[in-house]
């Protein structure tokens, strides 16, 4: 008998996470249920990510893995996402595929799996200018009940020289602003208390009404709208783009109190000349400029941005700027990598990517030790302070400690005194490490 069970594993960004919820909405509909371990599977689904070579190398491990799981029994196994679209019918070349399904064609993955299931191999990575899966209901699969993703456009038109992102998501189109509302208040009453919208570059969302082209909606306009589906819904979003984040988008966070105090800027490199070369169209004064601007208008708000180290011709000069950048930012966190060269970008076939891998990584550990002490650092100047902080679940070291974010994004820990996930608390930081604020709940 046919059991239908299902099992997703996700890679990447936040935006996939979203996608696998797309998913899993789309083939319980087909009978799936979801199930926790591969044992027990008759589908797996592999929702991929190509932004880095690493990124690829841990899927084709996993598909080796997978391999090992078919020998024993009738099991179909599936690769979505980035590296889908990117690799397509080469990723049939692994003996685990079944089927190489795009980011954009997740509809089509009922009538996939009847295919496959008669005997084919099926490859549909199509991508598409309209579709945003707005009418589909994600199923969720969260651990905690609490903070949940709403995709709010999907692809990207910047085509950074170094990124992948915009020939595997497509054309950026904007979803329409009656269903995210919707979807948060749907979450909202389920019990959640945080939605994160998610976009490549959300400060270019614009949704213009096809019945009536004179009504628009942009990305203040958004978050206004899903920040008064409830005073105790935070609003949280990423990622901004340092060209197009207006004043306006922060005179709205400023106007809300459960719009959270946080921008991811991702900043890329603090040398003018490698952000001319990776096309990100702003130069570290405009940067600056966006950064006092934060500082004006959200005076407590915390900014985190993303660094690429030893990107093609980078210097030690050039890189010497990142770092003075970092410091006169004091970003209170940041994600950080090495320059990874991705076929088929702009960078690829234009600059030879020549900084020497030793260099690339001497450098990536510099940024990251400079950026603990920096992180360190602001959150020092926490102790003392009293924050409202939304409880996400149980401590990992300690069952006896909660943890959860404050407006600012920052994770605290603190004993729960008999309070749960999903309430909100004041919290009193007493400690810190370059991470986590430490405290006590004040009543
Ligand atoms: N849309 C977002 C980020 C998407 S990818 C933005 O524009 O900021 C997340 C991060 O991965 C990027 O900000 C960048 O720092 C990093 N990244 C992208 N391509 C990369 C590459 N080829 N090598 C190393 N890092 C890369
Ligand atoms: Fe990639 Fe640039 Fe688009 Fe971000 S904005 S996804 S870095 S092309
Ligand atoms: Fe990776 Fe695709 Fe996201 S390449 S970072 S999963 S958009």
């Amino acid at each position: 008998m046919e059991t239908n069970k299902l099992f997703i594993e996700t890679y990447g960004c936040q935006m996939n996470t979203y996608d696998s919820e797309v998913v899993l909405s789309i083939l319980q509909k087909s009978g799936y249920t979801i199930c926790e371990g591969i044992e027990e599977a008759d589908l797996i689904l592999i929702n991929t990510c190509s932004i880095r070579d690493n990124a690829e190398q841990r899927i084709w491990g996993r598909l080796d893995l997978f391999m090992t799981e078919k020998k024993k029994r009738r099991l179909y196994v599936g690769v979505l996402g980035c590296m889908a679209e990117r690799l397509k019918d080469q990723l049939l070349s692994h003996p685990a595929v079944d089927m190489v399904v795009g980011p954009d064609a997740y509809r089509e993955l009922p009538k996939i799996i009847a295919l496959v299931k008669a005997g084919h191999r099926e490859v549909e990575t199509t991508l598409s200018t309209s579709e945003t899966y707005a009418d589909i209901e994600p199923v969720r699969m969260d651990k905690n009940g609490v903070t949940s993703f709403i995709s709010i456009m999907r692809g990207c038109n910047n085509m950074c020289t170094y990124c992948i992102v915009p020939y595997v998501r497509g054309r950026e189109r904007s979803r329409d602003p009656h269903t995210i509302v919707e979807e948060a208040r749907t979450l909202f009453n389920a019990g959640y208390r945080e939605v994160n919208l998610l976009g490549q570059n959300v400060d270019s969302y614009l949704w213009k009404d096809p019945n009536n082209p004179t009504e628009s909606t942009n990305f203040a306009q958004l978050l206004e709208l899903v920040a008064l589906v409830s005073p105790d819904l935070r609003v949280r979003f990423s990622t901004s783009h340092p060209k197009d984040m207006s004043n306006g988008v922060l005179y709205t966070m400023a106007m809300y109190p459960n719009i959270c105090t946080h921008i991811h800027l991702p900043v890329q490199s603090g040398s003018d000349r490698m952000l001319e070369k990776m096309h990100r169209k702003y130069d570290v004064a405009k940067y600056m400029e966006r950064i006092s601007k934060i500082r004006e208008i959200i005076p407590d708000a915390s900014i985190t941005t993303d660094i690429i180290a030893g990107f093609c011709s980078e210097t030690e000069e050039d890189h010497q700027a990142t770092m003075k950048l970092m410091r006169e930012v004091g970003f209170d966190s940041a994600f950080m990598f090495q320059y990874s060269q991705r076929e088929g970008t702009v960078a690829s076939k234009k600059f030879p990517d020549d900084v020497p891998l030793q260099t690339k990584t001497r450098r990536l550990n510099e940024i990251i030790e400079q950026q603990s002490a920096i992180s360190l650092e602001c959150n020092r100047k926490c102790i003392g302070n009293t924050y409202r902080v939304l409880i996400e679940g149980t401590s990992k070291r300690d069952a006896g400690h909660l943890f959860g974010r404050t407006l600012g994004n920052k994770v605290c820990v603190f004993p729960a005194l008999g309070h749960k996930k999903g309430e909100y608390v004041d919290i009193k930081v007493e400690s810190c490490t370059s991470a986590t604020l430490l405290g006590y709940i004040v009543e």
